[in-house]
């Protein structure tokens, strides 16, 4: 049971898509549909924490007791994530699909169609996860890490790169698992060890998640 196990505990989560602005009528998203963020969420909360939510846009019911803040763009995401951890944070969790690229500029009126082809400029968003994890006062950082070919090697080089404590690494080629289904499989891998949670659903998950983070929260410096 998780029953208390992260109580007094300041935890912040990213959860669901970034959407990033093309011309008025048009932009640029993914699959995510926050379900395993938000069921992080929850099962931070029943552990005892106090949680705040950072979500882009989802059509899913907000979990009671959490205080969720809603974003649409990487760059809200970032700025509502820094807010947050600023306040005080132990635990911070990045379960986000965020747009790697947005659009260079936004359209101020609708894009007209005209020649056979057209090309849109694109440039990188900044990377909250990051950010977040190479803070001076970093909570303990947990990221995700959304992979189609060798999940484990791209997920641990992440884990380096980022500066993480943990990370969640979820094969996303898997049918019915990942984006925007209620089941899902990840294999958390930290320094010195790993462990696969599911195929199961998502509230299992993050209940496995939050009992195996809040271990390693436990014995962290
Ligand atoms: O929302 P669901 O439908 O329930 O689906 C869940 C999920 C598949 C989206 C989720 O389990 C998952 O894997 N989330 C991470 C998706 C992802 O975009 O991973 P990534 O490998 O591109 O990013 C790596 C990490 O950096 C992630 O923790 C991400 O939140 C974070 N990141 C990435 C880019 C960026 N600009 N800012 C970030 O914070």
């Amino acid at each position: 049971s998780t029953d208390g196990v992260l109580s007094g505990k300041r935890v912040v989560i990213t959860a669901g898509p970034t959407r990033e602005p093309i011309d008025p009528v048009r932009y640029i998203t993914n699959h995510s549909s926050g379900k395993m963020g938000y069921a992080l969420a929850a099962a931070a909360r029943d552990a005892g924490a106090k949680v705040v939510l950072i979500s882009g846009p989802v059509t899913i019911p907000s979990p009671e007791g959490v205080d969720v803040q809603d974003v649409t763009t990487a760059q809200d995401m970032l700025e509502a994530a820094s807010a947050a951890v600023d306040e005080g944070c132990d635990l911070f969790i990045a379960s986000a699909a965020v747009a790697d690229y947005r659009p260079q500029t936004c359209a101020g009126d609708k894009i007209k169609k005209s020649s056979e082809e057209m090309a849109l400029a694109l440039v990188r968003n900044p990377d909250t996860l990051a950010t977040i994890a190479d803070r001076k006062d970093a909570p303990f950082t947990v990221g995700f890490a959304a992979e189609t070919t060798d999940v484990a090697k791209y997920a641990t080089d992440k884990m380096q790169r980022k500066k993480l404590r943990m990370i969640v690494a979820n094969d996303v080629s898997v049918p019915g698992l990942g984006f925007n289904s209620d089941n899902n499989a990840v294999t958390v891998f930290w320094p010195g060890g790993q462990r696969s949670i599911g195929p199961t659903s998502k509230q299992q998950v993050a209940g496995s998640l939050i009992e195996l983070i809040s271990e390693h929260l436990k014995d962290s410096p």
